[in-house]
């Protein structure tokens, strides 16, 4: 039967710039899984080549799956159910990977389950074994591509609350990373430049956008512009000028998460917040959402960081959770560039082919 706890899914990651195969158990947990970065082959690029991507994922996935299944020492007779990444995300990309999982499942004789990227990451915190999701709560997901915040209802009924409507946060710190020469994706350089000793000209503050305002929407290009003008008047080469930049971009971004996460949960009545995606890895973000929830008597979530960045884990793991409710193909291993995480389980609505 689909979805018995010790259900067993292998799971396909490949909507970016991470080719992710994981092996997932209801009932054991995480039992393998294997990640393949192509970060060195989009940096000197400064962003993912959507076309290299796609090749790359082709290329890496035959021996990432035969390593992760030698790893958890297991064969087709003990996977349950081939699991990938339909949407949203880079559409070749996405197709690489869909077509690894109907192989291996019509090859398997197993069922071919279509999760949705973003509802992966929702639900990536509660991996671990025996554990069940515990709903409502508001996430805040923050990458490279996306800002969102979402109330989570029961599984498979998500409300987006607010996202943005330019830039992604992370977006927004790789290319502020860049102005300071900071190697693509700079985000995490750019947070360890902000906590070395630093100075600003009096006065500099940069924006805090959409937050005059209340409104869940956010905006990370004005911030990003306003960070370029502010660098291309101080002088770069004195380090206490990078720190002290750095440190205002930061306290702009963070300060602009956190008030609208406090004004998300408010509005959507929890008081549990959990957060994924790569941004969520920043430390004074968590810092800074530690001390405005307890303020509000709320708390929140963060899984480790390797789950909060892209991998296979989650995808089997949602998988897993979910089940037949996700079956599709094998013939048709569908995949959607665009995919609103609200349609999520009816048929048309929201979801865009390429
Ligand atoms: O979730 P993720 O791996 O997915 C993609 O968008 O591909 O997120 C990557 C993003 C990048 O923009 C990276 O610079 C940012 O997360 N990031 C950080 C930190 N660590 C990673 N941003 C701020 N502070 C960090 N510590
Ligand atoms: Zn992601």
């Amino acid at each position: 039967m689909l979805c018995a706890m010790n259900f067993c899914v292998l799971g396909i990651e490949s909507s970016c710039d991470e080719t992710g195969v994981a092996i997932y158990s209801r009932r054991d947990g995480l039992l393998a899984e294997s990640l393949y970065s192509q970060v060195d082959l989009h940096a000197t690029y400064g962003g993912v080549v959507p076309e290299l991507a796609a090749r790359d994922h082709a290329r890496r996935l035959p021996e990432l799956i035969t390593q992760t299944l030698d790893q958890a020492g297991l064969g087709a007779a003990d996977v349950d159910a081939v699991a990938y990444t339909a949407g949203p995300g880079l559409v070749g990309a996405l197709l690489a990977g869909a077509s690894a999982a109907a192989g291996l499942a019509t090859a398997w004789g197993k069922p071919l389950l279509a999760v949705h990227h973003m509802e992966a990451h929702l639900l990536a915190p509660f991996m671990s074994e025996g554990r069940e999701p515990e709903f409502p709560f508001v996430a805040l997901l923050v990458s490279g591509g996306h800002t969102m915040l979402v109330h989570c209802m029961a599984l498979g009924q998500y409300r987006v609350l607010g996202q943005t409507l330019d830039d992604a946060v992370g977006e927004a710190f790789d290319k502020s990373a860049s102005v300071l020469g900071l190697p693509y994706p700079g985000g995490a350089a750019l947070a360890a430049l902000a906590e070395q000793p630093g100075t600003l000209p009096a006065g500099l503050e940069l924006p805090r956008p959409m937050t005059k305002k209340r409104g869940l929407d956010f905006s990370f290009s004005g911030l990003k512009t306003a960070f370029a003008v502010a660098a291309s008047k101080l002088d770069l080469d004195a380090p206490a000028v990078r720190a002290g930049l750095a440190r205002a971009f930061e306290d702009a971004a963070v300060e602009t998460l956190v008030r609208k996460c406090t004004w998300a949960l408010q509005d959507a009545g929890c008081t549990r917040l959990v957060i994924g995606g790569g941004v969520a890895a920043n430390r004074r973000l968590q810092a800074a959402l530690g001390d405005a929830l307890g303020r509000i008597g709320a708390v929140f979530e963060c899984p480790p960081q390797k789950l909060c960045t892209d991998n296979g884990a989650m995808i089997a793991h949602l998988a897993a959770i979910r089940g037949a409710q996700l079956a599709v193909g094998p013939d048709a291993a569908p995949v959607y560039a665009r995919w609103s995480l609200e349609s999520i389980g009816s048929d048309a609505a929201g979801k865009e082919h390429e």
